[in-house]
């Protein structure tokens, strides 16, 4: 038993390296693939159709499988498991499920430009595992005392709104037709309160007026959808005047689907639809919760509560198998428009060839300078403190993020990081 057990063990740390660092990237279509004379493979047809095509293949067990940031692979159409979840708001971290750092490139650079090019190169290599990156963060951050400000453009919506659109054009850069990653707005909306005074983000009320949503909250979010064509937009765990934003028809459908033309997903920020009921009672049973999810909007959970659910959610009739194709459909859609239905990614003309040698480049490194000069704020400087006087000052000691105590902490730190 014990000598059968540490055989599997091996065998399974075998495929897990093959997989991490094989140099593969998991994609699906091409000469070989089972499915290379089906719709979804016909890389000439428009993304939706060839999603719509996909789904209509896949059983009900399998497509409650894809509804959750870590989704199965169906092995007889060819289409490998696919880890939705990635960060990138400092340069690539190895938060989330997506990215890894164990080949050809172990540290990446900062900033949007080089954070999408540098996924493409680490997808080529198969270091990646999915090109859904969860950022930029786009709250508008009002008090310092709310926590996580550090990831946001500040209390301005104009502001944030123009860096919301930066950005996201430069993770999903202007091939037409293809995304070279996508990104993802978070967390929708009057999400700015992390912990504060008692209050955490999982069961926040925020009551706010249509106008301030309107005026102050709304905007980076729009224009992150509107201007940008962001492929995503998260929503956040807080109520909005006591509905909870992922279960929020109103927010996922009419807004970013309806108003602001939403093409692409609406995934939850991580575990929001089981925090629905764990946290804020907003739904009686589990089934209930998935349901009220995704006839709301949303199209992907991060975790794996629809996942676990959603089966016994259809056979309960708490929502329809057409609920789940059109949150899948827009998933795969996505997936399509990243070019993971086209056969060996190496191949494709925009992004194929970028590699190891694209990343931490000298024109990278020169932007993440740029940028870390260009983001100093000096709030005041009493008594003319700055510059320091190098014949009186004779130590230093620098405190705040990314400074750390060792150089482990620091090497984590400068990938990313717990500051994504
Ligand atoms: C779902 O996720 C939780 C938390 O990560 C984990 O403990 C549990 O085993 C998972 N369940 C399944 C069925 O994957
Ligand atoms: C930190 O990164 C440097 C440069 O990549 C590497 O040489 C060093 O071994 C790393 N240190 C630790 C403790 O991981």
């Amino acid at each position: 038993m014990a000598a059968a057990a540490s055989v599997l063990l091996v065998l399974t740390a075998a495929v897990l390296l093959l997989l991490v660092e094989g140099g593969e990237p998991p994609y699906s279509c091409g000469p070989r693939s089972p499915s290379s004379g089906y719709a979804f493979c016909d890389a000439r047809l428009p993304p939706a159709r060839r999603a719509a095509d996909l789904v209509s293949r896949l059983t009900a067990a399998e497509k409650v499988a894809q509804l959750g940031d870590e989704a199965g692979g169906v092995a007889r159409l060819g289409v490998p498991p696919y880890k939705w979840w990635s960060e990138g708001l400092h340069g690539l971290s190895y938060w989330g499920h997506g990215m890894h750092f164990n080949g050809a490139v172990t540290a990446i650079t900062s900033f949007p430009q080089a954070i999408g090019t540098e996924a493409r190169a680490l997808y080529n290599l198969g270091q990646a595992e999915g090109l859904t990156i969860w950022s930029p963060n786009v709250n508008i951050y009002r008090d310092p005392r709310w926590g996580r400000g550090q990831e946001t453009p500040g209390e301005d919506p104009t502001t944030a709104s123009k860096y919301a659109v930066a950005f996201v054009k430069g993770l999903q850069g202007s091939t037409p037709g293809t995304l070279q990653t996508s990104a993802c707005c978070k967390h929708a909306t009057a999400y700015d309160l992390e912990e504060w005074n008692g209050v955490a983000r999982y069961n926040f009320n925020a009551k706010v007026t249509a106008q301030d949503l309107a005026d102050t909250f709304n905007p980076p979010f729009k224009s992150c959808v509107v201007d940008a064509k962001a492929s995503c937009v998260m929503c956040a765990y807080t109520d909005i005047n006591g509905v909870p934003a992922c279960a929020s028809s109103d927010l996922l459908s009419k807004t970013f689907r309806g108003q602001w033309g939403l093409d692409g997903y609406v995934s939850s920020d991580c575990d929001a639809v089981a925090l629905l009921r764990d946290a804020q009672r907003y739904a009686p049973t589990p089934e209930d919760t998935v349901a009220v999810a995704i006839k709301a909007g949303l199209d992907l959970n991060c975790g794996n509560y629809t996942q676990v659910h959603g089966m016994a959610a259809l056979q309960q009739g708490k929502m329809r198998e057409s609920d789940v194709d059109r949150a899948l459909t827009n998933l795969f859609a996505v997936r399509m428009r990243l070019g993971h239905f086209d056969g060996d990614p190496r191949s494709n003309a925009a992004y194929g060839h970028l590699g190891a040698a694209d990343v931490c480049t000298q024109a990278h490194r020169d932007l993440a300078l740029e940028a870390a000069q260009d983001g100093i704020v000096l709030l005041k400087n009493d008594a003319g403190a700055l510059p320091l006087d190098r014949a009186t000052v004779t130590s230093s000691f620098l405190n705040g993020i990314g400074v750390k105590d060792s150089e482990k902490e620091d090497n984590a730190s400068a990938r990313g990081g717990r500051n994504f």
